[in-house]
């Protein structure tokens, strides 16, 4: 339909509000989840290669995960002359033996193709060389070399590989009959260009050079301070020669090789272009373990924060400092010029945390006031830890406080005006986590049309980064992600594409945008439904069960949900919830049109700990009250529960206690958003940055006007449309793809804004 007074927009461009975009405004998070890292990014081709992985990393592995034995020899574990002992473990390999590693996948391998084999041997007894070779799955070599291995005592061994042939390869080791060789820390890159052997995956560092990022965020997320102490991120374990190196579980449930450590982070944001912003740990260890964080004793916090100070002093240090004569050591003796530093990552507001972390920040403050300190705001975008973390932050003068956002399409367009209103007194915001919750069109046209106000707000909001960035396909721990790859293919989502278009443009100064013709969309009242149970990883007895006083019968709960009965808009469901067997609680989904819209309470989600409302908008849910700490469910032991509806309002009873009142967010969504940024262009002429979203069913006509009134506008634009808002998947491409086109408009012309479209226009008046 295309009725004028329907889809006309017409946008008046008007003064600078005074605010100009931090330059640092679009950087990219990345973190080890996914297997982003080791298994992405890392170009390393063997896994477990190190013969390091444990069933701490994951159940059912250990060291030989990975590997394969064939040939009637033996291949035994040892670990009592490791190379290092930060690397205990070993392997002693008596021929005839055929080692061949999984990979992460097989190897692509393409004629003339060659690669770099490092290990550590050390010949036992015997004669004769071993060989290495990539083998396809018939056994054919793609490429070959012997393995020359000198004698007692461990040696670095390095080998080239030349393909000879094409296929899909995995390394094969093979020890000959009488010969016994020790291996460790094997590692197998493809060489680059230049010969050399390369340390990132080159096309995945192609698609985030063209992001052109500001900022790396790194290395989490969860992964910065880990479950528990064991677990968190120690820079100094990641630098150095491999060896040295510690291996750790990774809490996303694989492992860590620690091979792209602190100082290969600071070199891909050099090769990126862009600033670091490491994460580190506020002296305390994430809190989703059981039994809460775990905090580094008082008696070891001063080495702790030293270890944070020798970190700036390993990025920004003279070559005449301990730690930037380390860094000149490893090769790179040009400073990093570090200036921002993540301290937290939703931590719970804690009195721990918060002694450790103002012990972190003031010794920051006294010996480099260079750094920008970031603080933690917890894990959703209101609620306890959100609001301690604000409290605390402006207690502690924190510049910057990271907040994070997974919430549905629907939370972001009718949250366009979130920063509007904020104090501009006190802390600056990094929305340093958020994504609308999937993969469709929908979902990356509310990201879009939430980063138009981010801009607008640019004086509060100074850094953004969607998450998660990266997710290899088959092994994703994490949905929605901006970028989705296996061994070949590197699928971009319509989410980068949004990135790319907020990021390759800016302007720097922001103009007032009136947009006339906007009808926000209704959400309308909830529906009526059922009220549906389950028990994730328990079984529970459900009696006494009534609902609006209507008496029902008992039923058993387990992963299945079972329908318990009718529910209106309004209605009280109350029941007696008898744990029979298993480790967590339940929960209760009420009303709304079954899968796409429906309110769920969790008495005992996360581990059965907390209890939490979630509302459901498009199928996708949104936490809207807690989670709020909780004794959990024990077997045998009763629990009452009693939920009453109201309209938007829904409380939650447990035990008779009030757990919940909270009301739903039916405002309305604005759905067509532009916002404007100018700039001076290298010819010295203003050019105006426009942004444009229209998440809705019909194209709209967009007129743009200046208050002198332009004579016309001449530029181009780039265009992301062409797809409905339920297209698009994760684990697939994106449906559409950026369209440039060239613009001309006479004065009062207007430009097309496809349904559901992104378009950024960069213009100059004509
Ligand atoms: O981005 C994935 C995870 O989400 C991060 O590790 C954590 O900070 C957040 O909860």
């Amino acid at each position: 339909m295309l009725d004028d007074d329907v889809t006309r927009l017409n946008l008046t461009l008007g003064e600078p509000t005074g605010v100009t975009l931090d330059p640092d405004m679009w950087g990219i998070f990345f973190e080890d989840i996914n297997w982003s890292l080791d298994g992405g990014l890392n170009a390393e081709l063997l896994r477990n290669g190190d013969f390091a992985f444990t069933p701490a990393d994951h159940a059912g592995w250990g060291p030989l995960t990975a590997w394969q034995a064939t040939g009637g020899g033996s291949v035994e574990i040892r670990t009592e002359d490791p190379v290092h002992p930060n690397n205990g473990t070993y392997v002693r390999v008596a021929g005839p033996v055929t080692l061949t590693n999984e990979g992460f996948d097989a190897v692509r391998v393409h004629m003339d193709d060659a690669f770099r084999l490092t290990a550590f041997t050390w010949r036992v007894q015997g004669v004769g060389e071993a060989s290495v070779a990539l083998v396809d799955a018939a056994g054919a070599a793609l490429a070959e070399a012997p393995f020359v291995t000198p004698a007692e005592g461990w040696h670095e061994a390095s080998l080239d590989l030349t393909a000879t042939a094409e296929g899909l390869g995995r390394l094969a080791i093979t020890v000959p009959r009488g010969l016994v060789l020790e291996l460790d820390m094997l590692s197998l890159r493809p060489l680059g260009e230049g010969g050399e052997p390369l340390t990132f995956r080159q096309d995945l560092v192609d698609v985030l050079r063209d992001l052109k990022p500001s900022f790396v965020r790194f290395p989490g997320g969860c992964v910065a301070h880990g479950l528990g102490l064991g677990n968190l991120y120690h820079w100094k374990q990641t630098v150095g020669p491999r060896e040295s190196r510690v291996p750790s579980f990774n809490t996303w449930g694989y492992h860590q090789t620690r091979q792209i450590g602190y100082l290969e982070y600071f070199e891909l944001c050099e090769l990126l272009g862009a600033t670091a912003m490491p994460i580190v740990a506020a002296g305390v260890s994430c809190q989703n373990l059981r039994g809460r964080a775990a905090c580094i004793p008082m008696a070891d916090m001063p080495a702790y924060v030293q270890d944070i100070l020798d970190l700036v002093e390993f990025a920004n240090g003279g070559t005449d400092t301990t730690w930037g004569a380390r860094r000149a050591q490893l090769g790179h003796p040009e400073p990093f010029g570090l200036r921002l530093l993540g301290l937290g990552n939703e931590d719970e507001i804690t009195r721990d945390f918060e002694e450790r972390y103002a012990m972190v920040a003031s010794a920051l403050a006294d010996r480099h006031p260079e750094i920008t300190v970031i603080g933690t705001a917890g894990p959703q975008p209101f609620g306890p830890d959100f609001e301690d973390g604000w409290a605390f932050a402006r207690e502690q003068r924190v510049a910057i406080v990271d907040e994070h956002a997974y919430r549905t399409p629907r939370w972001f367009h009718q949250n366009l005006d979130r920063y509007d209103s904020y104090d501009r007194s006190g802390p600056a915001v990094y929305f340093g986590e958020y994504a609308a919750r999937t993969n469709n069109v929908r979902s990356a046209m509310a990201e879009a049309a939430f980063m138009t106000t981010m801009e607008r707000n640019g004086d509060i909001v100074r850094l953004a980064s969607y998450a998660p960035l990266l997710a290899r396909l088959g092994t994703t721990q994490w949905v929605p992600d901006m970028i989705y790859f296996d061994a070949d293919r590197v699928l971009l989502t319509a989410s980068y594409h949004v990135q790319r278009m907020f990021s390759v443009e800016r302007g720097e100064d922001v103009l007032s945008v009136e947009v006339d013709g906007v009808v926000d969309v209704p959400v309308p009242p909830r529906a009526e439904g059922t009220v549906r149970l389950s028990a994730p990883g328990a079984r529970v007895k459900v009696s006494d069960a009534t609902i609006d006083g209507v008496g029902l019968e008992a039923v058993d709960v387990d992963d299945a949900e079972v329908t318990l009965g009718a529910i209106g808009a309004d209605g009280i469901v109350q029941f007696t919830a008898t744990r029979v067997d298993g480790q967590e609680g339940m929960v209760i989904r009420l009303g709304g049109t079954g899968a796409e819209d429906f309110l769920q309470v969790d008495i005992g989600s996360w581990q059965n700990k907390t209890t939490v409302v979630h509302s459901f908008a498009d199928g996708i849910s949104n936490d809207i009250d807690g989670p709020y700490a909780w004794s959990g469910m024990s077997t045998d032991v009763p629990v009452t529960v009693r939920v009453a509806l109201e309209g938007e309002r829904i409380r939650v009873w447990v035990d008779g206690e009030l757990r919940h009142d909270v009301a739903e967010d039916r405002r309305p969504e604005t759905r067509v958003v532009a916002g404007c940024t100018t700039r001076t262009a290298e010819d010295g002429m203003r050019e105006y940055v426009v942004r444009m979203v229209n998440a809705t069913d019909d194209a709209r006509q967009a007129t743009l006007a200046l208050p002198t009134g332009a004579a016309g506008w001449v530029g181009k634009a780039t265009v992301l449309a062409g797809a409905g808002p339920d297209e698009g998947q994760p684990f697939e491409a994106s449906p559409i793809e950026p369209q440039e086109i060239e613009i001309a408009l006479a004065a009062g012309q207007a430009l097309e804004l496809p349904a559901w479209s992104l378009t950024v226009a960069v213009l100059r008046e004509a």
